[in-house]
């Protein structure tokens, strides 16, 4: 029988995300001045898929890393997704009230202290990745912040971000459009699955194929994410839904229709499991199930 069929995601993940949620609980601290820890635990803990951290995991034990480095980098790719969404939902930008079920941190905390939340939860993300000690090398260290830099700023999520904003009425052509998408969520979201990768040995197959898997699994996470606005409801989702077509956005959905949308998260999807099976990595079976996840998921 195929291994693959006995793998057990919700088993295989709900040890890691007890990791994950006590890791971030320890490291995101209410101590800031003035109310910014509270503003910032309420940002990042009690709420969210924990995607990023579940890939960086996953990638760091398919090539039997640093579990220490993967620990940090895993809650640094959550704390720097968090103040993306915190800025995202900023009247500036989204203007949404409602995340992960909860309303959004400017509607509670006030426009100036979700500015600030997002900007501490950014810089920790990378205090978390360069340690005192030699629990997690030197070198593993500057890997880490690098891969997290290039893909939180100008070359990946902000940059995407600038073009979404830029992009509200326009009608974008399908390599317009994807090239945002890559942008704002999928540089993230591959970089996780590099970053795990960077926590252990890796040769040159394991590094393109893990990196053909994560850009193609993160396109189709923000593919999902375009037709989970028009599909689901916003009590399943703990976002506002329908926001993309008022806000006159372009997305997969208003490119190619929900059909052609959804068929074409599962070409990214095949494409980014047959890209794994090309990493030569002796067990892949988490990364695996994550993709699959991705695209079958209800929120
Ligand atoms: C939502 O991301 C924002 C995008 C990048 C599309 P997620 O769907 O991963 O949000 P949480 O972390 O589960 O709340
Ligand atoms: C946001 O994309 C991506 C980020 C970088 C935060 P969306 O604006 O579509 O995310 P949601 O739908 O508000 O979660
Ligand atoms: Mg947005
Ligand atoms: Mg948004
Ligand atoms: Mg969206």
């Amino acid at each position: 029988m195929d291994a693959r069929v006995k793998f057990d995601l919700v088993a295989w993940s709900g040890e890691r995300l007890e990791r994950v949620e006590r890791a971030l609980s320890d490291w995101v601290v209410a101590d800031a001045p003035a109310g910014l820890g509270e503003a910032m635990r309420y940002a990042v803990l009690d709420g969210g898929k924990r995607l990023r951290p579940l890939l960086v995991l996953a990638a760091c034990e398919a090539v039997d890393g640093n579990e220490e480095a993967a620990l940090r980098a895993a809650c640094a790719v959550e704390l720097i997704h968090a103040y993306s969404l915190v800025h995202d939902d900023m009247p500036c930008m989204d203007n949404d009230v409602l995340r992960r079920g909860k309303p959004t941190v400017h509607v509670k905390y006030g426009q100036a202290q979700a500015l600030l939340a997002g900007d501490a939860l950014q810089a920790l993300a990378f205090e978390l990745l360069a340690p005192d000690g030699d629990a997690v090398p030197q070198a593993v260290q500057a890997a880490l912040c690098r891969l997290l830099a290039r893909a939180a700023g100008h070359a990946g999520m902000a940059g995407g971000q600038a073009i979404d904003l830029a992009s509200v009425g326009c009608t974008l052509g399908e390599s317009q459009l994807r090239e945002m998408h890559r942008r704002k969520t999928g540089a993230l979201l591959q970089a996780s699955v590099m970053m795990g990768a960077a926590c252990g040995a890796t040769d040159a197959a394991a590094r393109a194929g893990l990196a053909a898997y994560g850009a193609a699994l993160g396109l189709a996470f923000q593919v999902v994410d375009d037709i989970l606005d028009v599909t689901a409801d916003s009590e399943t989702l703990g976002k506002t839904v329908g926001k993309d077509a008022a806000h006159d956005k372009p997305t997969y959905v208003s490119l190619l229709g929900l059909e052609r949308s959804s068929a074409f998260a599962r070409e990214l999807l095949s494409q980014a499991l047959a890209a794994l099976a090309c990493a030569g990595l002796a067990d892949t079976r988490a990364l695996h199930a994550l993709a699959i996840m991705v695209v079958d998921r209800e929120k």
